[in-house]
């Protein structure tokens, strides 16, 4: 592979950004629980690997709090948020801390203590499977084990550094 300059551009940084701004995303959040724990944060960088097995990818800041508990390798929950939960997503991403996320929508625990959001427009409940640290973030690709599908697809979309709908 070519050489990449190290560290980039100012230049290549800004064009980046402005790039990312136009790359539109369905707004999601990460959960994991287990012994009536329960973790959670926002994250836009997800998207599905392999129809088989059914297999997806989250890219998660080593800083985040949830980044110990999935390096353990656990299970967890890609929950995609509808057009109705930028609450929802303003208090995973860092308005509220620890458990009292989870005081912005309403929550319930499947038989593996995982936290799912009941009216999220799907959940995808996986176990880590694989992982690559690049940079700040890990890439940890989940397995997944069970999907659960609710309402219409309305999906909370992240563009241009906020939340817009679809349509
Ligand atoms: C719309 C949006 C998307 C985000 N996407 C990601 C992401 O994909 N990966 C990530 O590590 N952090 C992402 N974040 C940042 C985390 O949600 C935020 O830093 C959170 O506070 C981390 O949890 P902690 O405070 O418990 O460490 C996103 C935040 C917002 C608002």
């Amino acid at each position: 592979m070519a050489e990449i300059a190290n560290p980039p551009t100012p230049e290549l940084v800004t064009a980046f950004k402005g790039a990312m701004r136009r790359l539109a995303a369905t707004v999601t959040v990460i959960t994991t629980g287990s012994g009536g724990e329960r973790q959670g944060m926002t994250a836009t960088a997800v998207t599905s690997v392999t129809m088989d097995p059914p297999a997806l990818l989250i890219c998660v800041n080593q800083s985040a709090s949830l980044h110990p508990v999935l390096e353990t390798g656990t299970r967890f929950c890609v929950n995609l948020l509808n057009e109705s939960h930028g609450e929802v997503a303003g208090a995973f991403g860092g308005r509220l801390q620890g458990a009292d996320r989870f005081n912005a929508g309403q929550w319930a625990v499947n038989d593996h203590g995982v936290p799912y959001l009941t009216d999220a427009q799907a959940n995808l409940f996986c176990r880590v499977d694989a992982l690559m640290l690049y940079g700040t973030h890990t890439i940890f690709v989940g397995r997944v084990e069970d999907v659960r599908l609710f309402g219409d697809i309305a999906p909370l979309i992240y563009q241009d550094g906020r939340y817009v709908k679809a349509s």
